[in-house]
């Protein structure tokens, strides 16, 4: 099986499965609940960090990658996780942070120290005077510079306790040399790096004058960085037989295509854009708009066309909820199979993000006490500076924070995840929500994604056949996919309205999510995936 013929699926490790009845998902749990990945026809599995991290990101600031967090387990239930997945084909994606270790990181300790050999591994400064040494802002709404007790100060592009790593320094790729091949002798069959394209900073100069993410031009995509991800590719990942997944942020379809590097000389092997999350929003993620189907139905088709493959996604433990965000509540069930129905049948490796194979939609926390997120926080406390309203304020969270994906997998109606206290509270909609009463339901959504993943693998054309473009219009999205002389047509309704199709859809139904009357209207969120005969192709 190679990445492209597999079905991804993406656990948070502290929300899935907790096993031990401390509140705090775990690594037993995630091994307990194996055969449910199996079931569902999972193939990868990407792992948000586990290593040994002081959780101020949970685990995207890490104190050390040859360890595990005490929380979810030990090297061993590491192993045998590795171990149990490989009896049952089901291979893992770690988490590869690059950019940024934690503060409590051995290495940053030491670099406090003047002299230490480690002084360079990240970038201490001295203040401009009494200004900090540059204007750059962090991912989080922050000044990406915190001081020092000696009064210099360090730079983070995300939280004061995820100092950057400075690629300048010739030891930085021996050190993730390292890592990396200690992860792949232990059957890992790849990585998804986190932030990829920020790692190499040009020069520490002023950036330009942005609303948001000062600095920018300084390290986006930088040829360092692409010098790094090509050497990584080629001395570390090829040898091995493993892949890159990349999380690239800020980038147009032009940049991703480079990204991916060349033939002889390849960088990442797919990756995460963000253009398609961007679709409903307003300059930042914070300001949302109405959503836009086919705003978004083109810019999916943009990258479709223009790359040769596509890590394709609609939530991830970053994102809100997609049947919240592009679906409807009303017609939960209709429009989370409908976003389904596309995320498996675009061109490229889908990731499904836990939770989403029952249609969990964003938390219903009351206030911010509920949220634990450190960018949430940051957020509130930024707006609140900037007078945005508090009604506003609330608007901003309850839609946009992180936590909408982070809240409890809802394995039943009642204490699924845990016997304890969630670290996290649980949404009340667990009560319908929920693996147990999806699993036995021929019409659940998770009997839908089985169905799909199925259909999927037995259609070659799925995977390495074109993408086709046919309609973008008033929410309808319709394209075929085609190699040799199969073809199949994929048509979804992404509305709360009844639509017209003028095309043909003719030939053999392989899945819908209606009941199948004959209906030349498309009902609200409904999706069908007709194979078209031969002799019509
Ligand atoms: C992207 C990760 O997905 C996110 O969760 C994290 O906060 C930042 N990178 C920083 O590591
Ligand atoms: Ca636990």
């Amino acid at each position: 099986m190679t990445f492209k013929q597999g079905i991804f699926y993406q656990i948070y490790p502290r929300s899935f499965k907790d096993a031990n009845g401390d509140g705090i998902g775990d690594i037993k749990g995630i091994i307990s609940k194996l055969d449910y990945l199996l079931q569902l026809g999972v193939n990868y599995i990407w792992l948000s960090p586990v290593y040994a991290s002081p959780n101020v990101d949970f685990g995207y600031d890490i104190s050390d990658y040859f360890s595990i967090n005490p929380e979810y387990g030990t090297m061993a239930d590491m192993d045998k996780l590795i171990a149990e997945g490989k009896k049952r084909g089901i291979y893992f994606v770690m988490d590869l942070v690059m950019n940024h270790t934690s503060s409590e990181h051995a290495w940053f300790k030491s670099s406090l120290d003047p002299n230490s050999p480690y002084r360079d591994y990240y970038f201490h400064r001295p203040g401009k005077g009494n200004k900090l040494p540059n204007n750059w802002t962090s991912f989080f709404g922050e000044k990406a510079w915190s001081k020092n007790a000696d009064g210099t100060y360090y730079l983070h592009l995300f939280a004061q306790n995820q100092p950057d790593l400075n690629w300048d320094h010739p030891m930085m790729y021996e050190e993730f040399k390292k890592i990396i091949l200690f992860w792949l002798n232990k059957g890992i069959k790849g990585f998804r790096c986190d932030v990829v394209n920020v790692m190499c900073k040009t020069d520490l100069e002023n950036g330009k004058n942005r609303l948001f993410l000062k600095g920018l031009e300084k390290y986006q995509s930088t040829p360092k960085n692409h010098m790094y991800l090509k050497r990584i590719h080629k001395e570390l990942i090829e040898p091995n037989g493993a892949f890159l997944v990349g999380e690239t942020v800020m980038i147009n379809t032009q940049q991703a295509n480079d990204l991916l590097g060349t033939e002889s000389e390849k960088e990442l092997d797919m990756m995460f854009g963000f253009e398609h999350m961007d679709a409903d929003q307003f300059l930042v993620k914070w300001f949302k708009r109405k959503f836009n189907p086919d705003k978004f139905n083109r810019i999916l088709t943009k990258w479709q066309l223009e790359l040769p493959w596509n890590a394709n996604y609609f939530e991830n433990h970053d994102q809100p909820r997609s049947v919240s965000r592009y679906g409807s509540l009303h017609y939960h069930k209709e429009s989370a199979k409908m976003l389904s129905t596309v995320l498996l049948t675009l061109k490229g490796s889908p990731f499904i993000f836990q939770g989403q194979e029952i249609g969990m939609t964003n938390v219903d926390y009351k206030s911010l006490d509920e949220y634990m997120d450190i960018e949430t926080k940051n957020i509130w406390a930024l707006a609140k500076k900037l007078w945005i309203p508090k009604f506003y304020r609330w608007h901003m969270i309850k839609t946009v924070s992180r936590d909408n994906a982070r809240s409890p997998m809802q394995w039943d109606a009642k204490g699924g995840f845990s016997t304890g206290k969630p670290w996290l509270r649980i949404n009340h909609n667990q009560k319908i929500i929920n693996v147990e009463a999806q699993t036995d339901d021929g019409n659940s959504i998770l009997s839908y994604y089985k169905r799909l993943i199925k259909i999927r693998q037995q259609h070659p054309v799925l995977i390495d056949g074109d993408f086709v473009p046919l309609v973008i219009k008033k929410g309808v999205f319709a394209y075929h996919r085609v190699l040799g002389n199969q073809k199949i047509l994929v048509v979804v309704n992404m509305s709360s309205k009844y639509r017209k199709f003028k095309h043909s859809m003719d030939g053999e139904i392989l899945l819908q999510n209606y009941p199948p009357l004959e209906m030349k209207r498309l009902r609200p969120y409904e999706a069908r995936i007709i194979e078209v005969q031969n002799d019509q192709v």
